[in-house]
């Protein structure tokens, strides 16, 4: 038996008691029936939302895997008409839980904090919505948002929800180019951001950022009419302490375009129709990285993706009225969509909103703020886990933790030791471990186990949701029954699937259905172990995950080329103790080219210019040639061993020229 499937944990009794889910036999018949029946198993669930027009069972269904069949298509509840934000704020308040708190807002700062009960969240929501109506956004129309975590970003969502208008959120990551890029795809007329947000103590001036994106935006003959500001700065205390007025702060206003949230929703009307929207109808985009480098524009639609978000938050975290709910992703990626403002607010759950980071003011603040709310499920990222192992248990230990009953990982595999420290310690062998596979263009959960339901093992994702059919497949896409590895491919849509690539669905069907014709086809590879439990075993296209943020090698070396020194570039993933994996960069020089501290310092702050921090490289390698077979095509296989040092490279018949990796592995970098 291989040693990882040896350890199996069994949710603690006081978790499986009272969970939605308490068995493996109860999970198994509700998984069938929502395989065997969609219908009714989605239909109780539909039923406990707001249809304005209502579901009509003969179009509740509808599908194309099939592209030697058709076009690509998945539809849900067709011909019922809905709003997500009536779902979300009315449905609730009117439900009996106005006076709930909907977000406890923890500032960067400990000092600052406040809270949001679900009626005034549907008042400034109400407000804000008058406000983008009054600035002539429409159903249909996108609004670009580029939010740190502030309670505004929530509100900005949902009054787009509200009259049907998509938001298209940016994270507040990324660099004013990158920006820009969305912008000018999706077309937007309106932005909504904030002056700026410390996180720890460094301070992002998000409206500069604006600015520059808004700038290159015009140069493309694309103009924003309207940016709407929240001033931030001046509320909050700075990590030194005092706050930091508008005068001081001096963030550039250009009139006509630019207003300050504070000058106008204050004034606007706290009640505003909501737009019945077909169930079709986008309610959302979000970007993210495609193997060829240009962004994809995933669209999400409503009321599949509310039932999925909704029934996913539910199951997953085992949500109980009394509960406070902390997910520690930033609103700008996809679990912070679906698990800090959609799935939460459908439960009418109590969330945390966290705007500052683990280490400050100490390495302790994620234990502190779970002790200070008595957090009961907490919801982060590998890279997050392993950055905090790193300090002493004591800060862990020091503080009271016995509120937590699930603790969530998302973003990547989670390795072993890292998901015994977060059991042991943080948990206390009490807490289920949910370890959550999806992507953004899954819109929830696909894979993991059910906090009360199944025993876990440490780094499976373990089994389907509700609605969800994997199967791994061979290269040859024959199915691989019982154990084995292959590509993890999924049969048939589930409610909350991406329905398109904005603007682009025929990239949406050559990325995600080509390759195996009748599958929606991850990217991922996995296996299944004997119990049936599966296990990601990453990325099987040219894509890295650096601290859970998935970008294209692609993506990488086009802007490394950019570089007059650079004549060719070739990037791949190296293990990275921390971060899981990091960029190890291969560059070719050209005839003026030379190879120094300074075209290194170049190359780092281009790449943070051009794409955003997250994306800088570790490695940057001299390489006077590149491994490529006759073809021309780079071996990045051969490179990624390189970058680990590791001499069994394997068959390099097919290089045009062998010498050239011996070279590679002479040359490697100090810092390699
Ligand atoms: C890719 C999707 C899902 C929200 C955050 C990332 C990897 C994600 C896991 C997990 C193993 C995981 C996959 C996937 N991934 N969660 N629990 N175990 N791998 O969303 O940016 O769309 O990235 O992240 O490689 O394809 P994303």
């Amino acid at each position: 038996m291989p040693s990882e499937e040896a350890h199996i944990f069994v949710p603690h009794p006081s978790v499986s008691k009272n969970a939605f889910v308490s068995s493996s036999t109860q999970y198994q018949q509700m998984y069938k029936k929502s395989l065997e029946n969609p219908e009714e198993f989605w239909g109780e669930i539909a039923r406990q939302f707001h249809w304005e027009t209502p579901i009509d069972n003969n179009r509740f269904f509808r599908y194309n895997f099939d592209m030697t069949k058709g076009p690509i298509f998945t539809k849900w509840l067709d011909g019922a008409t809905t709003n997500i934000a009536y779902n979300l704020l009315d449905r609730n308040v009117r439900n009996g839980h106005g006076d709930k708190v909907a977000y406890y807002w923890e500032g960067n700062h400990p000092d600052d904090y406040s809270r949001l009960t679900y009626k005034k969240l549907l008042e400034e929501v109400c407000r804000f919505a008058n406000v983008l109506k009054s600035r002539g956004v429409q159903k249909g129309d996108r609004v670009a948002v580029y939010m740190p975590m502030i309670l505004e970003a929530v509100i900005t969502l949902l009054a787009c929800a509200r009259i049907g208008a998509v938001h298209s959120l940016v994270f507040a990551g990324f660099s004013s180019d990158s920006f820009a890029e969305r912008i000018l795809d999706c077309e937007a007329r309106v932005l909504v951001t904030a002056d700026g947000v410390w996180r720890g103590e460094k301070l992002l001036q998000l409206k500069n950022i604006c600015d520059q994106a808004m700038i290159k935006c015009s140069k493309e003959g694309h103009n924003v009419e309207t940016c709407i500001v929240v001033s931030h700065l001046e509320r909050v205390t700075a990590p030194k302490g005092g706050v930091m007025s508008r005068q001081t702060n001096k963030t550039p206003m250009t009139d006509g375009r630019d207003i300050w949230w504070q000058d106008i929703v204050p004034q606007a009307s706290t009640s505003c129709y909501p737009e019945w929207m077909q169930a079709e109808d986008p309610l959302f985009m979000l970007y993210t990285s495609g193997s060829t480098g240009k962004p994809k524009g995933v669209l999400h639609t409503t009321a599949g993706y509310l039932l999925y978000a909704a029934t996913t938050f539910k199951y997953v975290f085992d949500y109980k009225p009394n509960d406070v709910y902390w997910c520690t992703a930033d609103v700008g990626w996809i679990t912070g969509h679906s698990y800090v403002v959609y799935g939460p607010l459908a439960n009418a759950a109590t969330s945390v909103l966290f705007e500052g980071t683990p280490f400050f003011p100490g390495n302790d603040r994620f234990w502190s703020v779970v002790d200070k709310y008595k957090v009961s499920q907490f919801y982060t990222a590998p890279t997050a886990i392993r950055s905090l192992m790193k300090f002493d248990d004591d800060l862990v230990a020091r503080h009271n933790l016995s509120s937590l009953r699930v603790l969530g990982s998302v973003g990547e595999p989670i390795n072993p030791e890292a998901w015994m420290w977060y059991y042991k310690l943080v948990g206390h062998e009490k807490c289920s471990i949910v370890d959550t596979f999806w992507q953004t263009e899954t819109g929830g959960h696909v894979l993991t186990t059910l906090p009360g339901a199944q025993p876990m093992k440490p780094g499976a994702a373990g089994f389907p949701f509700f609605g969800v059919e994997p199967v791994l497949l061979d290269e040859n896409g024959r199915e691989i029954k019982g154990e084995g590895e292959g590509y993890l491919v999924f049969s048939k849509p589930w409610p909350g699937l991406m329905r398109t690539l904005y603007g682009n669905h025929d990239r949406y069907e050559l990325t995600y259905f080509s390759k195996f014709p009748g599958y929606y086809c991850t990217g991922d590879g996995a296996k299944r172990d004997a119990d049936g439990y599966l296990w990601v075993t990453g990325r099987v296209d040219d894509m890295l995950n650096v601290s859970g943020h998935l970008m294209s090698t692609a993506e990488v070396e086009s802007v490394l080329t950019e570089h007059h020194g650079v004549a060719e570039a070739a990037v791949v993933a190296k293990p990275h103790p921390v971060k899981g994996e990091c960029l190890y960069c291969f560059i070719t020089l050209t005839e003026t080219g030379i190879f120094d501290d300074q075209l290194l310092r170049e190359l780092k702050t281009h790449i943070r210019e051009r794409i955003g921090p997250f994306a800088q490289p570790d490695v940057i390698q001299n390489a006077p040639g590149l491994p490529k077979t006759r073809s021309g095509k780079i071996m990045r296989r051969i490179l990624r061993k390189i970058a680990v040092n590791d001499r069994d490279v394997g068959d390099v018949s097919t290089l045009a020229d062998s010498s050239v990796v011996e070279l590679l592995f002479q040359t490697r970098p100090a810092n390699a």
